[in-house]
């Protein structure tokens, strides 16, 4: 059995240089909590991108960078400023980013940012292949990377490739646009396993490939003349036991220190305890249907104006590619419609909108989701959307309800959640009182369903699952030959 290797864009690293001293640390996102078993396995190894560029890192330090980065199993990437421009802040997030959330008006087609991602791709590539031996296995991951395992498979014809898509896969019909659409799909298919969300991200892709291609499509699988290509439907999940436990230890234990968040937090709870909270944590992206959200967060107050001072908004947004004029423009609606909803309905005592343009440690992330009586997740466009199963995940006493976008990912196993589409203002704005009078005991049944769901598919054997699958493909591969 060869060994695995893991490529993503980022690294699940976090870098820290200051007074000319690294600091190196772990950061324990999804991703990498489920394929924890199979990085720490033998000598495998995950490769991707610090997140600084070469020029950020001193070069007297950046052996040391690669030292500290292998101690954690991880071969970091060095790109620079001019390559994360052209590669990550161009064609992977003005161009794949928006196509693919079906943003075409945000979408930008430069020759330039296409070129970038080529040379970025074969970056990897060259990182991949100068450790790479046959009979290994390789799982490359998400969209920045779309053009990678036909680059490794051309150099290494016998080892097994994976790929999983993050995000949504659009329909043909979008799909088409992209003038470098051929060079895309090929890149994908060098794969022996491809792995979606959700079964239309599949079929949608599929659809691609047949129309564009003009490969044969037998159910999942792509003859491609040498080779099959499998694709298939692999939900990500959490790891539910970790939000479970920290909620659990959240009930108990004192809070190690008390940020502005947990202020709030108390205030709410023991001050203005007749006040619901709603919760709505995102990255700041357009996709997420933040600004929309709280278009009907503010009619919600107008329409029942019964809810002044009964319910609070409390809003996380994480800043996100800062570099990108879409989201700086987001960025500054966001602030315009908070600022015009707090000034119009606030009172002495309430702030309809408590709003943190930050990221949060994990500890407050729980304090959130523990307080919060309502979730509320718009995403016009979400592959799958980890906020939500994260919610449900550590409402300890079952209580709580989510209302989620049925253009989530996530939405085709919450079923259980209030369904909206986020583009029905007025279904958002009922929705949102159905969801703070629903009474407990209905809340208790959906959520115990929805929590023995998460529990059952967590993000491990979602992991375990796309491996066994992705092994599997040799024996139809030895078969073909
Ligand atoms: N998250 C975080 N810090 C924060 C807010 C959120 O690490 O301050 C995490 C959150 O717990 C979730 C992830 O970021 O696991 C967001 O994933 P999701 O699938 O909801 O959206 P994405 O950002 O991947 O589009
Ligand atoms: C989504 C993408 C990931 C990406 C993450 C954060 O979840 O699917 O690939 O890493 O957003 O975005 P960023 O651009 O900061 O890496």
């Amino acid at each position: 059995m060869g060994k695995t290797i893991i490529i993503s864009n980022r690294l699940p690293l976090q870098i820290n240089i200051s007074d000319n001293k690294i600091e190196v640390t772990p950061s324990v996102g999804g991703l990498a909590t489920g394929l924890k078993s199979f990085h720490q396995e033998g000598d495998s190894i995950w490769i991707g991108w610090t997140g600084l560029s070469s020029e950020e890192i001193p070069e007297d330090l950046q052996d040391e960078v690669e030292k500290k980065a292998m101690e954690q199993n991880c071969v970091p990437v060095s790109l620079t400023t001019d390559e994360i421009e052209r590669f990550y802040y161009g064609f992977s997030n003005r161009t794949i980013w928006p196509l693919f959330h079906y943003f075409m008006e945000y979408t930008e087609f430069q020759p330039e940012h296409w070129e970038g991602y080529k040379t970025v791709n074969k970056k990897y590539c060259e990182a991949v292949v100068e450790r790479l031996d046959d009979g290994d296995t390789v799982w490359v991951h998400d969209y920045q990377l779309l053009l990678l395992p036909e680059m490794i498979r051309k150099k290494k014809p016998n080892v097994t490739i994976g790929f999983f898509n993050h995000i949504p896969f659009p329909s043909y019909e979008v799909f088409r646009t992209l003038p470098w659409r051929e060079e895309i799909l090929r890149g994908m298919l060098g794969s022996d396993l491809i792995g979606f969300h959700t079964y239309d991200y599949e079929r949608h892709f599929l659809r691609s490939v047949n129309r564009i291609l003009r490969h044969d499509i037998n159910f999942n699988s792509v003859n491609i003349g040498n080779r099959i290509v499998k694709s298939d439907s692999f939900p990500m999940g959490i790891d539910y036991n970790k939000f479970r436990d920290a909620a659990l230890e959240h009930r108990t234990k004192p809070r190690s220190e008390n940020t502005d968040i947990q202020k709030k937090l108390d205030y709410h709870k023991y001050v203005t305890r007749n006040t619901k909270l709603i919760l709505s944590i995102d990255r700041l992206d357009y996709t997420k249907g933040i600004a929309n959200r709280i278009r009907a967060y503010g009619y919600f107050l107008e329409k029942y104006p019964e809810y002044q001072e009964k319910v609070r908004l409390i809003m996380l947004a994480v800043p996100s590619r800062t570099n990108v004029p879409q989201y700086q423009l987001l960025k500054k609606e966001v602030d315009e419609l908070v600022g015009r909803i707090n000034g119009k309905f606030a009172t002495v005592n309430w702030t309809p909108i408590w709003y943190f343009y930050r990221s949060m440690p994990f500890e407050n992330l729980i304090d959130l989701y523990c307080s919060s009586e309502v979730a509320l997740i718009t995403p016009t466009r979400d592959g799958m959307n980890l906020v939500a199963k994260e919610y449900i995940s550590t409402r300890i006493d079952n209580t709580g309800v989510l209302i989620l976008s049925e253009m989530a990912g996530a939405a085709h196993e919450l079923n259980e959640a209030l369904i909206i589409n986020p583009n029905n203002f007025e279904q958002i704005v009922d929705t949102i009182k159905q969801a703070l009078e629903m009474p407990e005991e209905e809340q208790i049944r959906r959520n115990k369903v929805l929590q023995r769901r998460l529990k059952r598919y967590s993000v491990e054997k979602w992991a375990e699952d796309f491996m066994t699958n992705l092994k599997n493909t040799r024996k139809t591969r030895k078969a073909f030959k």
